[in-house]
């Protein structure tokens, strides 16, 4: 566990995820879907119960490649990142990065944190050597939040997200671990 003090002066809590949490993170997950277009599913459509969410969580805490975490204020899930290590041998020092924090506690920092605990963390696994995420071509906070961290943008595909009758772009960003 880690604290921080927040721009605005309150004290934000990361810690890892546990089993326990899994009802929390499906209402958090369902708050979120509603409050931003730039997540892979929107309200109602990330399909998972929170029993199946609470054995996700078990996998993560047993692998030494696959991290989540929370951000909490004053008790409340306000904010997730998860970093999904590859299974294979050849794949296990790479994975995804996501994450969300909720439309209230935008521009605090706690993106910010998040992502430098995952960095973290990725360090010192020693497994962990470089750190993949995808992101909307027009999502500028989002982008300019990774390059600030030191991601690089790596590529762009087209047509990678569909809503509302509209393809978007999709940009790859990464930063090595070593
Ligand atoms: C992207 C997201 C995680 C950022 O979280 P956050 O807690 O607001 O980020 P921070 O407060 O740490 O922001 C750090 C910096 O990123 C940039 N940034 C973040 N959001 C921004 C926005 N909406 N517009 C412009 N810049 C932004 C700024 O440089 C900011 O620093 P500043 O506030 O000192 O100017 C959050 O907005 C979110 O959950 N969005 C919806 C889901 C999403 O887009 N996830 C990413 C999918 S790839």
């Amino acid at each position: 566990m880690k604290q921080f003090r927040l721009h605005n002066g309150e004290e934000l809590t990361i810690r890892r995820a546990k089993p326990e949490d899994a009802p929390d993170i499906v209402a958090f997950i369902e708050q979120i879907s509603a409050e931003t277009d730039y997540l892979t599913f929107g309200p109602g459509e990330f399909g998972i119960t929170a029993e199946q969410e609470a054995q996700f969580i078990e996998s993560v805490i047993e692998s030494d490649n696959k991290l989540m975490i929370h951000a909490f204020l004053e008790g409340r899930l306000v904010g997730q990142l998860t970093f999904m290590g590859g299974a294979r041998p050849r794949t296990r020092h790479v994975g995804e990065l996501g994450i969300t924090v909720l439309k209230d506690y935008w521009r605090l920092g706690i993106g910010t944190e998040l992502i430098r605990y995952c960095l973290e963390w990725a360090k010192q696994s020693r497994v962990v050597r470089k750190v993949n995420l995808r992101v909307h071509s027009d999502n500028t906070g989002a982008i300019s939040l990774y390059e600030k961290l030191g991601f690089v943008c790596e590529g762009t595909t087209t047509r990678q997200f569909y809503l509302d009758g509209t393809f978007y772009d999709c940009i790859y960003m990464g930063i090595e671990i070593d």
